[in-house]
């Protein structure tokens, strides 16, 4: 099915030197890159992307590492790309993510795992929406 996903190099990704690193992964899978901006957000902005998280006893610390720098948010289009995306990136703790895995491959702190990636077609709607306003919803006209 196809579909569009958010991708984000969180700052600790882009302090690093991984953003070419992530972007080729990304692209020799075959997916488009529909969307692309080096952007830091300011507290309100990290919050509403993780208001799911709220009640977390790490919300504060996630915020805080969120908008210590800048981050790249970006759309990536494709066949079942919010699931094969999630499988590129690997598990949220670095410790069980696969070698091949992104953060298999560059993490070993769960609090600084390199890079997010919506958990679902509906949740990559929502942050589509919230971190490229200025695209209107083209996201699903444009597939095909
Ligand atoms: P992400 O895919 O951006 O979605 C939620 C984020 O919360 C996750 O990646 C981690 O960066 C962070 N996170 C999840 N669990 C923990 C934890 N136990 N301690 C610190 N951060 C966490």
């Amino acid at each position: 099915k196809m579909e569009q996903t958010f991708i984000m190099i969180k700052p600790d990704g882009v302090q690093r030197g991984l953003v070419g690193e992530i972007i080729g992964r990304f692209e020799k899978k075959g997916f488009y890159l529909k969307g692309l901006k080096l952007i830091s957000v300011d507290r309100s902005f990290a919050e509403k992307h993780y208001a799911d998280l709220s009640a977390k006893p790490f919300f504060n610390g996630l915020v805080e590492y969120i908008i210590s720098g800048p981050v790249v948010a970006m759309i990536w289009e494709g066949k079942n790309v919010v699931t094969t995306g999630r499988k590129i990136i690997g598990a949220t703790n670095p410790a069980e993510s696969a070698p091949g895995t992104i953060r298999g491959d560059f993490g070993i702190d769960i609090g600084r795992n390199v890079i997010h990636g919506s958990d679902s077609v509906e949740s990559a709607r929502k942050e589509i929406a919230l971190w490229f306003p200025e695209c209107p919803v083209n996201w699903q006209s444009s597939l095909h």
